[in-house]
């Protein structure tokens, strides 16, 4: 097989990768390791950046997003026994989120790709990636059982944090640049209206909790738990009375409950890596950086990574040249690392850490009183959230 960009990972960077090349007319096929169906019903975060809205709809993939996401103008902090909010119209005048799950974005885009005739093959894992640092680079696969070779100009690697792609890259020629943290996340769906109208992140002496939503009848939400807990150790009822501790703080406030559709443990990492190429291989969005959620900016960085990507090889088809190729990583790693920095900075501001002495701990609630009354401060906490202008 034979195409112009090897796609590894249908994530949102492999699929949107795709469809962005499509548009100006330039091939690729898309090897994923799950079913379709597992894709789709991955669940993720959901706050996209307007950058994120507005690429999304000039790819002709923002119809349902427009219909069904939520426009928001604003956060609360919660904290010390009351709310405080970020006022993104006042901040960021013109510059707002939108709550859209990142699992309705993938499944917009896999509908997109397959109507144009794209190339997205399901439960067909890359193997092993061949001829990085020559001009015909293959991507060894597997379907049904049998190893296939996909040859291309270039390999895009959109396959996320464990992907092959990364690990392909011959020792000493990346630099890694990580940190882990002392706790995980516990994300619930839950079957109940949002006792919010916008997203809470609450500091707890228990630990930090958030309170986002899917939809009018759809909560999502998140516990701080130690790195190393087990799902099975968290029954729905242990669940609703830590959200209750950790979130009915403030005078008035009660938190709704309803069935749980879905939970899960993720780890939280910090992780970027140096450059983002190695010779033919471009890495995008997890398989090259990880940032814990706190920020929401995972899927809005894949998303800038495959727009610079896409303009870089359109470029390079069109003859001219491959300047804008070459400065690929650089170009991302500017957005990444202030991305790396903000979800870092956003995670130690409200996340409880036990190796935080009364002072550490005084610090940071002068940190999150500053946050919450400077306008320059708060300024600068909206303008990362809602997203920095895309190159
Ligand atoms: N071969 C083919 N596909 C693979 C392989 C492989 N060897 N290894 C992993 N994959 C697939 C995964 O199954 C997954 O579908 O690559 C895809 C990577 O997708 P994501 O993990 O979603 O990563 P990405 O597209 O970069 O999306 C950015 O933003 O909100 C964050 O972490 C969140 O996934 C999100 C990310
Ligand atoms: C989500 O809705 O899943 C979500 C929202 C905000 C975050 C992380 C996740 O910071």
């Amino acid at each position: 097989m034979r195409t112009q960009v090897a796609i590894v990972g249908a994530g949102p960077a492999g699929l949107l990768l795709s469809h962005l090349l499509h548009l100006r007319g330039i091939s690729s096929v898309v090897l994923e390791a799950r079913s379709r169906d597992y894709v789709e019903r991955r669940v993720r975060a959901g706050v996209l950046e307007q950058g994120t809205v507005d690429i999304l709809n000039a790819a002709g993939v923002g119809e349902r997003m427009t219909r069904e996401g939520l426009p928001h103008h604003g956060i609360e902090l919660r904290f010390g026994g009351a709310g405080h909010r970020i006022a993104f119209e006042e901040l960021v005048p013109g510059r707002a989120i939108t709550v859209y799950g990142q699992q309705e974005v993938v499944k917009d885009l896999i509908a997109a790709r397959l109507a144009a005739g794209g190339e997205v093959l399901f439960e067909a894992p890359a193997v092993a990636l061949e001829g990085l640092d020559t001009e015909h680079p293959a991507v060894i696969f597997e379907r049904d059982g049998v190893r296939e070779r996909l040859e291309a100009d270039v390999i895009a690697g959109c396959d996320g944090f464990h992907g092959v792609s990364r690990p392909a890259v011959p020792d000493g020629h990346l630099t890694v640049y990580e940190r882990e943290y002392p706790f995980a996340w516990l994300g619930v769906l839950a079957q109940v209206a949002p006792s919010t109208v916008e997203l809470i992140y609450a500091r707890n002496d228990r630990g930090f909790a958030l309170h986002s939503m899917r939809g009018p009848e759809i909560s999502r939400f998140y516990l701080q738990v130690p790195p190393d807990a087990d799902i099975a150790e968290w029954p729905d009822e242990a669940i609703w009375a830590e959200l209750r501790a950790r979130l009915e703080t403030v005078p008035g406030f009660k938190l709704a409950e309803g069935p749980v559709i879905e939970k899960g443990i993720t780890p939280m990492r910090s992780f970027v890596v140096e450059p983002m190429q190695y010779g033919r291989l471009y890495l995008a969005g997890d398989a090259a950086h990880i940032v814990p959620p706190t920020g929401a900016k995972g899927l809005n960085l894949a998303v800038a990574d495959v727009r610079v990507l896409t303009d870089a090889l359109a470029g390079w088809y069109a003859g001219e040249g491959d300047a804008a190729l070459t400065a690929y990583s650089e170009t991302c790693l500017r957005r990444v690392c202030r991305a790396q920095h903000f979800s870092w900075w956003m995670t130690t501001l409200l996340h409880t850490f036990d190796s935080d002495d009364a002072y550490g701990r005084r610090l940071q609630r002068s940190y999150l009183d500053y946050v919450t009354t400077s306008t320059a401060a708060a300024t600068t906490l909206a303008e990362n959230y809602v997203g920095l202008p895309q190159v």
